[in-house]
């Protein structure tokens, strides 16, 4: 939620700010804005909607040459898109300027605080409150002092960066809850919310942890905690390249996203999943082996897809591995009273690492004395730096808001901890051996599925029109089933019900007439029968039927209207494969009704706030 990013340095701010502002716009596309200190002053700049207007908009006035800005790409909570309302925002004075990720509880109460000491707010926007507090605690301490003293009183999360007329050679930054990096190149720093925006500049950084505040000048960058402690940092080397972060020749960043998977989950399972052992080799949990011996339950937190991927994760550990789990939206966990001991895993699954529902479930179950493990992918986020041991995806930057290559690397990450903990229980060698060389064969069986984008495509045509689906899917398909659903809302704004084919006749049939598609995802498994007879239903009421069906299966196309195959595998291994078609079937719906793909409205790919 927000992009923010700063540049301080020899060459001219504005580009690599709007460059590092695309590379952020994933977070957030209401309205984006820079300012930068330009001589004696600073110019400000802001424009509704997404930052190629405030591009054209940079691009119709006086260069600006200044090297020190800041700028922000903003998802509107407290206030409606406006240019009042975007950031980067000013004090009274219009000297001081500054951008901020994350929400401010307590703004109300600061606020009328401020009112009464005669300061006048342009915006609607809880983060206006505290450059108006560093304003007021700058007439009698120094800037930086001022901003510490600013930051005492908010209640709260941020990420901030804030310039100063006064102080013309000088960026301050603050991180309490909302991610911020610092990149530290030659005689220039570049600090943004993520790792996307800097790579393109150096591949040293800093990552600020809640608490710290940085100060940095032309040649030098100095850490302090809240109480203006010197803390020392380490550098760590960015494991992300710049061409990850490009489109590559793809339309656009999902489609890239979706064909990137035989190679995402590829790097997944390399050097893990050891196929004469019938093992997973997990390093990043080396150190808990011990506790993951002695576990009763595993408790899987998560949103949004990562909360889909989880469920695929409950089937794989309770009939593999012989372990409870339970899977719950980290919104929820955070607010009921979970039953938590020593004995007891929560594993956060999340790509960003930094969703604020996730981050807070771990926090709550570290409180608890649970184990806390992560599934996560940004490398140095704050999910995957808090919790006590986990895995990293290593699946590059994914850029698209809906989530694709990271829910199947999730599911292969999975099913190696399914792996691990089954064999160190009741999982024999000839079942892990027959689990891990069907899984050693996924990446390819994924490659023969995306060949089918054409073909995908020519079904997503004959289906444009309709205005609502329904998703259906048993025992491992069902979560399936939720993803395919959650990603046509998503990207093509049709609406569409996951459901588990089971609990049709209890419900969704209801809704079945000529004009309700379903979507039945129809292995040949376990299960494969009783999903026939559904079909069958649907079909006796006139609903049309697209089936996700094992190739070779010759009689699904009696009851089903289009088909789209997929190779065999392991039941339990088929949502690595059913899932690809319907991220291709949502994609070409988007493409087709001319929809903004990578950039779906009022979405954000992380959600930094509750
Ligand atoms: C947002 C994104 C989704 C993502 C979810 C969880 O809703 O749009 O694509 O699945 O957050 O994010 P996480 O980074 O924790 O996996």
């Amino acid at each position: 939620m927000c992009g923010i990013i700063g540049y301080i340095g020899k060459q001219k701010a504005v580009p690599i700010l709007i460059e590092g502002l695309k590379r952020l716009e994933y977070r957030g596309y209401d309205s984006a804005g820079v300012s930068i200190i330009d001589g004696k002053k600073i110019i400000n700049l802001k424009s509704v909607g997404k930052v190629a207007e405030l591009e054209n908009k940079l691009s119709d006035s006086k260069e600006i040459l200044g090297t020190i800005g800041i700028a922000h790409t903003r998802w509107a909570t407290h206030g409606k898109p406006s240019d009042q309302n975007s950031h980067p925002h000013c004090d009274c004075s219009g000297k001081i300027h500054l951008v901020h990720n994350g929400i401010i509880e307590n703004y109300l109460e600061l606020k009328s605080y401020l009112l009464k000491n005669g300061h006048k707010f342009k915006s609607e926007t809880d983060s206006e409150i505290i450059v108006h507090l560093i304003e007021e605690f700058n007439k009698k301490l120094d800037f930086k002092e001022a901003v510490l003293e600013a930051l005492k009183k908010i209640r709260g999360t941020y990420g901030l960066a804030i310039i100063n007329q006064d102080e013309p050679e000088k960026i301050i930054v603050a991180r309490l809850g909302s991610p911020l990096l610092l990149g530290v190149g030659e005689k220039e720093f570049v600090i943004a919310s993520d790792a996307s925006a800097i790579i393109r500049h150096t591949d040293q950084v800093i990552y600020l942890e809640d608490g710290e505040v940085a100060e940095l000048s032309l040649d030098n960058y100095e850490v302090n905690n809240i109480k203006n402690k010197k803390i020392s940092k380490k550098i760590s080397k960015l494991d992300w390249s710049m061409e990850q972060a490009r489109k590559s020749g793809f339309p656009h960043f999902m489609m890239k996203e979706i064909f990137e998977q035989p190679e995402t989950i590829q790097i997944a399972i390399s050097g893990r999943l050891v196929v004469a052992d019938g093992m997973a080799k997990l390093g990043g949990l080396r150190d808990v082996a011990e506790k993951l011996r002695h576990l009763e339950k595993i408790v899987i937190v998560s949103c949004g897809t990562s909360y889909y991927s989880g469920l695929v994760g409950e089937y794989f550990l309770e009939e593999y591995a012989g372990i409870p789990v339970e899977v719950e939206y980290a919104s929820e966990f955070r607010y009921r009273k979970p039953l938590l001991n020593e004995r007891t895993a929560v594993l956060a699954i999340s790509q960003s690492g930094e969703t604020a529902d996730t981050l807070a479930a771990i926090r709550e179950a570290k409180n608890k004395g649970a184990l806390t493990l992560g599934i996560v992918n940004t490398v140095g986020s704050t999910i995957a730096r808090e919790t006590d041991a986990g895995i990293y995806n290593h699946a590059g930057p994914e850029i698209g808001v809906a989530s694709t290559k990271a829910f199947t690397s999730q599911v292969s990450i999975l099913l190696l901890l399914t792996l691990l903990v089954g064999r160190q229980r009741d999982m024999t060698f000839v079942m892990g051996k027959r689990i891990a060389s069907e899984m050693a064969k996924i990446p390819k069986l994924i490659e023969k599925i995306i060949k089918k984008s054409v073909e995908i495509k020519r079904i997503a045509k004959k289906y444009i029109q309709y205005k609502d689906f329904l998703y259906m899917g048993r025992k491992y398909n069902f979560p399936i089933a939720l993803e395919g659903a959650l990603k046509i809302k998503e990207i093509a704004y049709v609406h569409a019900e996951g459901y588990p084919s089971g609990e049709m006749k209890h419900g969704p049939i209801a809704l079945i007439d000529k004009d309700f598609p379903s979507i039945f995802i129809v292995p040949k498994d376990s299960v494969y029968e009783k999903n026939i007879s559904g079909m069958q239903e649907i079909k006796a009421r006139g609903g049309k039927i697209i089936a996700i069906a094992t190739v070779g299966d010759k009689e699904i196309k009696k009851h089903a209207d289009d088909v789209i195959y997929i190779p065999k595998t392991l039941e339990m291994l088929t949502p690595l494969l059913s899932v690809i078609p319907l991220q291709l079937f949502a994609y070409h719906i988007a493409v087709l009704k001319k929809l903004d793909v990578d950039k779906p409205r009022n979405l954000a790919k992380s959600v930094t706030v509750e």
